[in-house]
């Protein structure tokens, strides 16, 4: 029997997830069921290379999965988990530390980044070693392939060549992950009044962003303000170089609508960029009063957030523990089942 390629992904539980988190990967997580096997997971461990206030953390946890659900991940047809109840991923990620070198991750791009940030203060040693957790996510499970933005990619070449370079040494015992990057035009979603940069839920200008949760008289303000170009005639067409504004506005209006952009392109010819900031805006509002409500409902059930992690934490173990208990027989740690 073919069996479907295993898509392993993660999301870190810190809050505020933006309309580009939800473009950029949540959409895609659940196009994705349709066609894989997918393991969804909540990386709490990750977070905490960051300091978390403990109360915020544990809400942001729920938060999370039910904002999974909100977007139609299926918990019953995929697993979805969160990261500290499955205590191989810290136990594989030991072992993988001593299959990763000093150098290597002290070239990370994310590192170095933090490293300026922080500039001369002590940095933690989890955000060194945070590239390896996450290949012990990834390989832990056997993935096949891992969605992730462009941000990430460093991270899963990094998991693939300590995948590879531990195969080198005890044969095929890892299979190599391949990302997939988000085929859908217009998917990476900018900030509002910088439309070449990002999109970011950490952004400290909140007039940047959608968060998930904004209401509507916050959504019509920023996109209002939202900046555009100053071209005679207005001119709706996406042109991310040229006119970057009109085609963030355009791909964020095109993926809540499922609309295409060259169909947008053809219903906003001749018009106003007025025009299609109050499109934005009024499907915006559709789609997030319809995003909320959903999440509201499962947020408050509790009994039943609790039983897809209780559930998920099963599901995902008994995968975590075959890929665990084989990589300690092959390195030659002591089985204690033998005797
Ligand atoms: N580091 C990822 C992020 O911040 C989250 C993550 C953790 C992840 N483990 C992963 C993504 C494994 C893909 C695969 O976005």
């Amino acid at each position: 029997m073919l069996t479907k390629p295993t898509v392993f992904s993660a999301i870190q539980p810190t809050g505020n997830l933006t309309i580009g988190n939800y473009i950029g990967a949540l959409k895609q997580w659940n196009e994705i069921q349709k066609k894989y096997f997918c393991i969804y997971c909540i990386a709490d461990l990750h977070s905490l290379t960051i300091y978390q206030k403990p109360n915020i953390l544990n809400k942001n946890i729920l938060d999370t999965l039910a904002i999974f659900l909100a977007c139609d991940i299926d918990p019953n047809k995929n697993i979805i988990f969160i990261q500290s109840h499955v205590p191989q991923h810290t136990q594989l990620s030991w072992i993988l530390n001593c299959f990763t070198y000093f150098g290597e991750l002290k070239r990370m791009i994310q590192f170095k980044e933090k490293m300026l940030l922080f500039k001369n203060k002590n940095i933690n040693i989890g955000l060194f070693n945070y590239p390896i957790l996450m290949a012990a996510d990834i390989l832990l499970y056997q993935a096949d392939k891992i969605p992730v933005g462009k941000d990430q990619i460093q991270h899963i070449e990094m998991a693939r060549k300590i995948a590879i370079r531990f195969n080198s040494i005890y044969g095929n015992i890892f299979t190599i992950p391949e990302k997939i990057i988000n085929p859908n035009k217009g998917s990476c979603i900018m900030s509002l009044l910088n439309p070449l940069k990002k999109m970011s839920k950490s952004d400290s200008n909140s007039n940047n962003v959608i968060n998930l949760f904004d209401k509507i008289d916050i959504i019509r303000k920023k996109i209002n303000n939202a900046v555009t170009d100053s071209d005679i005639p207005p001119n709706i067409i996406y042109d991310k170089t040229n006119k970057p504004g009109i085609s963030n506005l355009l791909s964020i209006l095109s993926n809540i609508t499922n609309v295409s952009i060259q169909n947008l392109e053809k219903e906003f010819k001749g018009k106003i960029y007025n025009d299609l900031k109050k499109s934005v805006i009024d499907n915006l509002y559709i789609f997030l009063n319809k995003f909320q409500k959903k999440y509201s409902k499962y947020r408050e059930n509790k009994k039943l957030l609790n039983n897809i992690i209780i559930n998920g934490s099963h599901k995902a173990q008994k995968k975590a523990k075959i890929t665990l208990n084989n990589i300690n027989n092959i390195i030659g740690l002591y089985n204690k089942k033998i005797l």
